[in-house]
């Protein structure tokens, strides 16, 4: 009886010894085949630590935010060659082509439908017969900060936004009376810090992500106080999609995916790679993806984000839609930030556009060369003269406009 007892727990324990190392074994297995179905929970508030900064020295990202960026450059490694990222974006617009002629919302055309905007011959009826959408539906936030409220904000209110001042939301970082004044509750004071830093811009960002939400419009549109957006090509553009669909779309900042220490969904020792739409040239993306961001983005989430990866505000909404949500980024040549040549853009082509920039200071004459509506001492952004050929009844351009 003892005797086969014992024998009995020896058998018994060797089997479960065995047991574990074929179960250790196979953990890594495991790890791999999950990770991308398993995302990550949203992580705790981070403690903002400066000794935990980069570890690798990497190449300066073309994003809005980091050209001025006064902290640490961002952990971010160019990684594939050209030849590949032309293969991709292939691959990107045809499976979103594939998957939109297979909805039977598109006819069989050998086009990119991102470049239909340039062109009238696909209305929008025709790539989409299912929303009509209207530019109420639209959110349209703007990035500001205290200095451009005088400079910047005042031609944007003079030009594009006087045509949607309902579609329209100030974000900055000032209680400016005569803003308020002329804006009312269309301005939030976001409270966050002025200094033009990864931290101050992703906590813009992250009212802006929170403000939309509570709206309940069908679309968010980011763009910066430097940029003009033609109202008419934006609505064109989305509405080609439906806003339950996962729709992210504008210019990718460089000519290939980045790739980030991944603190997030581990400790930051492997890597993931991810395209994303530079801030400055503006970017949207529909409500029904925003929605699915939440975890990472909402209630301050965003900041988190942001810091686990060190990357600035653009950077972590790729990262969140690429990396995390493994939706894909439509790249559309239709939005311009003031990081281009801009005077590249052909002058008929200028009107076709989405979103149009201007360069800074050290950089006057990087404008979009348009029609000599006003003189480029009258108008040194072109802003002006873009404006009066798009609505040429406006009181201040010239009689002469008139047809
Ligand atoms: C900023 O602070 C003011 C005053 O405390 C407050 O009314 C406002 O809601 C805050 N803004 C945001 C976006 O939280």
């Amino acid at each position: 009886m003892s005797f086969s007892c014992i024998r009995l727990s020896k058998i018994g324990f060797l089997l479960s010894v065995i047991f574990c190392a074929i179960l250790l074994l196979l953990i890594p297995k495991f790890q791999t085949n999950w990770r991308p179905r398993n995302y990550p929970q949203p992580p705790p508030p981070v403690v903002f630590n400066a000794s935990s900064k980069t570890d690798i020295p990497l190449q300066q990202v073309e994003s809005s935010s980091v050209d001025h960026l006064e902290d640490e450059t961002p952990n971010i490694v160019p990684l594939v060659k050209e030849e590949q990222i032309e293969k991709w974006s292939h691959h990107i617009t045809d499976t979103w082509r594939s998957k939109l002629i297979a909805n039977g919302k598109m006819n069989d055309r050998p086009v990119n439908p991102l470049h239909n905007v340039a062109n009238d011959h696909v209305g929008p009826a025709e790539v989409s017969a299912k929303e009509k959408l209207e530019l109420k539906d639209i959110f349209i936030a703007v990035k500001t900060t205290r200095k451009y409220h005088k400079t910047r904000l005042n031609l944007l209110f003079q030009t594009w936004i006087s045509q949607a001042k309902g579609q329209t939301f100030i974000f900055t970082d000032w209680e400016d009376q005569e803003l308020r004044l002329r804006a009312g509750d269309h301005v939030i004071n976001t409270n966050c810090s002025a200094v033009h830093a990864r931290q101050a811009l992703c906590c813009k960002m992250s009212v802006e992500y929170d403000k939309f939400l509570e709206s309940g419009r069908k679309w968010f549109c980011h763009v910066d106080d430097d940029n003009y957006v033609n109202l008419k090509n934006l609505l064109h553009l989305l509405s080609g999609f439906s806003h339950s669909q996962d729709v992210y779309v504008g210019r990718p900042s460089l000519d290939h995916p980045i790739e980030a220490a991944d603190h997030v969904r581990n400790d930051g020792s492997t890597t993931v790679k991810f395209w994303f739409a530079t801030g400055g040239a503006g970017f949207c993306i529909s409500r029904g993806l925003a929605l699915k961001m939440s975890p990472w983005a909402s209630l301050g989430s965003f900041i988190s984000t942001a810091e686990r990866i060190r990357l600035p505000d653009d950077c972590t909404i790729g990262y969140i839609i690429e990396g995390l949500l493994e939706v894909k980024l439509l790249h559309s040549p239709l939005f311009h930030s003031h990081l281009e040549n801009l005077q590249r853009l052909h002058s008929e082509a200028v009107l076709r556009q989405i979103t149009l920039s201007y360069g800074g200071p050290e950089n006057k004459r990087n404008v979009v060369s348009v029609g000599e509506v006003f003189s480029i001492q009258q108008d040194p952004t072109r802003f002006k003269s873009v404006h009066c050929l798009l609505y040429p009844d406006t009181a201040w351009c010239p009689s002469l406009m008139v047809k």
